[in-house]
């Protein structure tokens, strides 16, 4: 996608010297669009941790490159093995992290140390454009939820939480994919985009994607949704996920299982939209079993922003001596979800209907 006109992957190998790894510092944006480099697998860890780089497809893309800066420096089976290690639990809650270091494993073990360096940048590449096709297949299998809904030209109105566009993913995004094509398509497509606290992914990351795509929107507080889909202003919601179990139990930022009840209650459609490295096939349980990841409280206790005088300001929302609690995702149960939108197309929450898209896994 583009940002001022300029398209861009959200990781990328440098042209220059064909081999360091260019991000989007994520958490400068929107205020200012800033390039990385990563040269070595503890700033590509960093990147993950620090969320310059976040959702589910994205940090397993740059975890794949995190490993192929870790074999320059030492491309012994130990060193694979530790530093695979290391990526793995920069995150606990998004599986594509997982996923993508156990295709590079699996892919780079039988190999021979010399031979390891280039394995891995074809296998990283590979993970990053086969993320970019999958996110566009979403868009194609999306989009008719969108259409549908257009009837003789009226708008229609998605809510969506967090930030599954493109900066999450290498390029489309997950739940933004459809709405994209939708747009590009002519349709007459209106996003509420929740803010999402703690961390304002939707305030900043989805705001300012569809902003620069030219794609109508409304940030919302998190608050807002259920009010807004009592009021028939809500035909549809579509949310990201970066977990999904074999039946079709869906991880997704804080706040997700809200909109989703408030969806159920209101007879809206609730679709996630995933590309199968999100699906978990060894989990069946959500709730039970997926680990949701603590982050730090200052998360909560504190807002970043840009002040009035243009300057980028931390500021204290809560008292100094309260403490703060930050899960940073929950659990939506299949039954509330309408349906999932794969790079296969589109199927019920279910272990049959995963299992009608994907047979033989599970
Ligand atoms: O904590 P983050 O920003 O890494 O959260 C992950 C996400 O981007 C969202 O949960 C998203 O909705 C799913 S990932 C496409």
């Amino acid at each position: 996608m583009k940002i001022d006109g300029t398209p861009y992957r959200s990781v990328w190998v440098d042209e220059q010297d064909g081999w360091s790894v260019r991000i989007l510092d994520q958490t400068k944006l929107p205020w200012q669009v800033e390039i990385l480099r990563l040269a070595d697998v503890a700033a590509a860890a960093h990147a993950i941790r620090s969320m310059q780089v976040r959702g589910a497809p994205l940090i397993g893309a740059v975890a794949a490159y995190g490993l192929c800066l870790a074999l320059r420096e030492d491309a012994s089976t130990a060193a694979l093995e530790r530093d695979a290690a290391m990526l793995a639990a920069t995150r606990p809650t998004a599986i594509n992290l997982k996923w993508a270091l156990d295709r590079m494993l699996a892919c780079l073990r039988p190999q021979a140390a010399s031979a390891r360096v280039a394995r891995a940048y074809a296998e990283a590449a590979a993970i990053a454009d086969e993320d970019e096709a999958m996110c566009a297949a979403i868009g194609r299998h999306g989009v008719d939820l969108i259409a549908e809904r257009a009837v003789s030209g009226r708008r229609v109105n998605v809510l969506t939480h967090c930030n599954a566009g493109w900066l999450a993913t290498v390029d489309w995004g997950t739940a933004l994919a459809p709405i994209y094509l939708a747009h590009d398509r002519g349709i007459d497509v209106h996003v509420w985009v929740d803010e999402t606290r703690p961390r304002n992914q939707g305030a900043l990351l989805t705001a300012f994607e569809l902003g620069s795509h030219g794609v109508r929107h409304t940030v919302i507080a998190d608050n807002a949704g259920g009010h807004l889909m009592q009021h028939g202003m809500v035909d549809l919601v579509i949310v990201g996920t970066d977990r999904v179990t074999r039946n079709g139990d869906v991880a997704n930022k804080i706040g997700t299982y809200l909109k989703a009840l408030a969806a159920r209650d209101n007879d809206v459609p609730f679709w996630v939209a995933l590309p199968s490295s999100t699906i978990d096939w060894s989990v069946a349980d959500g709730v039970a079993e997926i680990p949701i990841e603590e982050r730090a409280a200052s998360e909560v206790t504190t807002l970043t922003g840009r002040g009035l005088d243009g300057a980028i300001t931390t500021i204290r929302v809560t008292p100094a001596d309260s403490p703060a609690a930050n899960p940073a995702f929950d659990v939506t149960p299949a039954r509330l979800v309408s349906g999932l939108i794969t790079e296969r197309g589109r199927c019920a929450a279910s272990a049959e209907g995963l299992q009608g898209l994907f047979p033989g896994r599970g």
